[in-house]
């Protein structure tokens, strides 16, 4: 029995602030954030978004009646939770009208998590085919106005249904995986914003990806040329082309050439919306799939997922015949249909997310068109809201 990637769909922010505008009011020149790190436009994720309503709105429109009541796991990858002892999947499977019998859990290892939960998922629907499981990555990259990470923030959620026979990915059981302790990016908890060593970890994140590609060629007694292509985490688009570039010189030119292209599908998506830590890769993965028109079922695809701290994971998957199906096909007009903000709104809106305190608070949502909306808190519980019940 053959089980991956069902079903795909993306969820982030209508707002958005052009990278050019934002270069400039930081006294940079716009090509080191359009070229350097590769970023055109980035999300702004307003007050009335959090993990659990951008993970909702990520799923919802993908699930039919017949896939809610096959789903019997949801997890909900995040390094953006919102309780320190909830998981944010209980707020979505409720959001969503999952079943109660469904196991709701949070995952947590940085970018990486969402891998981690797809494994997971993988390994229950061979147990139990009949089965379906949820699982999204959803979060907010968030590093501070004016920081060297401001340009490579963003937010959004991927949803992925995981099932017998997919539409979209069989996943091949053939992970590498490697994880240490390393101080490249971490939150305590007493933070809003990530500390980061920019430097370090954009090196640690190439030496990591080395380690578990050189070790699946050498495991699976692959070449670069079994692949159609490759996708990355993309914390910044940039960074996964320097690791692309850093496997580059073990094919032909030909070689190079189609991987390159394949690599431009794949980071169109990111370069609209930033970092979304943990759906990063499958962002990647399913602008790949939206928009190369030279796939063809029984390709193979390989990932790379990285979360700092950090653990790194390569591993493959092969392209069904009916991919496309699976697909979330509007997502490009979704993201030209945003609105853009100016640098001071962005300023503003990333200022006024909901505060960490105790008291009543309230949002103003009215003009986030988003289904399920955070409308504030109260007695020290967040609200939620479905705004088309
Ligand atoms: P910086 O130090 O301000 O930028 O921040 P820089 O000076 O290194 O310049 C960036 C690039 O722009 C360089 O290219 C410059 O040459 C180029 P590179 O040498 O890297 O190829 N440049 C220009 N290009 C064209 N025209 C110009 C121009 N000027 C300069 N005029 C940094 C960059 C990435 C360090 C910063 O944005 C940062 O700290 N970001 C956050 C950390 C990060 O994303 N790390 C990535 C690896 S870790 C990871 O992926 C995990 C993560 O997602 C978290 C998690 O797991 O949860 C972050």
């Amino acid at each position: 029995m053959q089980v991956g990637i069902d079903k795909m769909h993306f969820a982030t922010s209508h707002l958005y602030v052009d990278m050019a505008e934002l270069a400039d009011a930081r006294q940079q020149a716009p090509d080191k954030y359009l070229i350097g790190i590769g970023q055109s436009q980035m999300a702004v994720i307003p007050p009335s978004q959090d993990t659990v309503t951008l993970a909702a709105n990520a799923a919802y429109p993908m699930l039919t009646a017949e896939d809610i009541a096959a789903i019997d796991l949801v997890v909900v990858a995040t390094e953006s939770g919102i309780d320190n002892s909830k998981a944010a999947a209980i707020y979505v499977a409720k959001l969503l009208g999952l079943s109660k019998r469904a196991r709701t859990i949070e995952m947590k290892e940085a970018c990486y998590a969402a891998t981690a939960g797809l494994q997971l998922a993988a390994d229950h629907i061979r147990v139990h085919p009949t089965k379906k499981a949820l699982v999204i990555g959803s979060d907010i990259a968030r590093y501070g106005l004016n920081s060297a990470g401001e340009p490579t923030q963003g937010g959004g959620a991927v949803a992925m249904l995981v099932s017998a026979d997919p539409q979209i990915l069989v996943l091949n059981d053939d992970s590498v995986v490697l994880s240490d302790d390393v101080m490249d990016f971490w939150r305590p908890l007493y933070h809003t914003e990530a500390l980061v060593d920019g430097k370090y970890s954009s090196n640690i994140y190439i030496d990591y990806f080395q380690d578990v590609f050189q070790a699946y060629l050498k495991e699976q007694s692959a070449d670069l040329a079994d692949f159609a292509a490759l996708t990355f985490h993309l914390p910044y688009t940039k960074m996964g082309l320097k690791a692309l570039r850093s496997v580059l010189p073990m094919a032909t030119t030909d070689q190079q050439t189609t991987l390159l292209a394949h690599f431009e599908h794949a980071r169109r998506f990111s370069r609209q919306v930033g970092n979304l830590y943990t759906g990063s890769l499958y962002l990647g993965l399913l602008s790949l799939l939206v928009s190369d028109p030279d796939l063809k079922a029984g390709d193979l695809i390989g990932l790379f997922s990285y979360g700092s701290g950090a653990e790194g994971e390569f591993y493959t998957g092969r392209l069904q015949p009916n991919y496309q199906r699976g697909l979330d096909l509007e997502l490009p007009q979704r993201l030209a249909r945003r609105q853009r903000v100016n640098v001071a709104e962005y300023e503003a809106l990333f200022n006024h997310q909901l505060q960490w305190i105790a008291d009543d608070q309230q949002l103003d949502y009215q003009n986030d068109p988003q289904r399920f909306v955070l409308t504030g808190q109260v007695n020290e519980q967040r609200q939620y809201l479905d705004q088309q019940a």
